[in-house]
């Protein structure tokens, strides 16, 4: 099948965009408001686009809380979603008032920061404390909400000693959770290493 997406429905019973572009990385963020209260939600429009220098991205449809605290602060914090956390990472993705800790609702414990003012999920393995590098405007969607992109620079790289086996984090041991198309997840359960090939004249 073909289909252009902004012109021509796709026939089909939902869309299958998201699917096409699977598994997608869960960026479990979070932030605080001007005042110091804490955010967490999940985003599957996440991405590391660096090493060096450390560069993360995620990006919101509509201007949700994350977005303001973002605006607001200039830092959050990136964290891993291993398998183990699925059902606090899904509590933590709803829909409350600003102002309401999903830490809290989603039973997580906080800790501080070593360089930022966000905590970081303390369940979870790993975590990045990132200063915004720039917010983008990039689009409305098709409801006319603003499509936001918020692209951070990695300050600071948290990982729990237990997750790295002989010097290597240990993919197995985490099980990182993704996205995939429709309300499908999967978590990384099969991991092999593969060496890049080498031009010889
Ligand atoms: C696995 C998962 C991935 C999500 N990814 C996104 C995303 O990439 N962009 C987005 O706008 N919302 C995404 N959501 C929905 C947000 O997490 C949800 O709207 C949340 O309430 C936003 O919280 P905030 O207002 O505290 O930022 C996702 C939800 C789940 C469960």
């Amino acid at each position: 099948m073909f289909y252009q997406p902004e012109k021509e429905p796709h026939g089909l019973p939902h869309s299958p965009l998201k699917a096409c572009v699977a598994p997608r990385p869960i960026g479990w963020i979070a932030s605080v408001n001007k005042d110091g209260q804490a955010n967490l939600a999940p985003y599957s429009f996440f991405q590391m686009l660096n090493d060096r220098p450390p560069v993360v991205m995620f990006s919101s449809i509509g201007d949700k809380d994350s977005i303001s605290n973002c605006r607001a602060t200039g830092e959050f914090v990136y964290n891993i979603v291993p398998k183990s956390l699925t059902d606090q990472m899904n509590a933590s993705s709803i829909n409350a008032p600003s102002g309401v800790d999903e830490f809290e609702f989603a039973g997580l414990t906080k800790v501080k920061c070593e360089l930022i003012g966000v905590p970081r999920v303390k369940e979870s393995p790993i975590a990045f404390e990132c200063k915004v590098h720039q917010i983008i405007d990039v689009s409305s969607n098709h409801e006319g909400m603003p499509v936001t992109a918020v692209i951070g620079l990695v300050v600071g790289v948290h990982i729990d000693d237990a997750v790295i086996t002989n010097g290597i984090v240990d993919t197995n041991l985490i099980q990182p959770l993704s996205r995939l198309g429709y309300m499908e997840y999967a978590a990384v359960e099969e991991v092999f290493s593969l060496n890049r090939p080498v031009w010889e004249d």
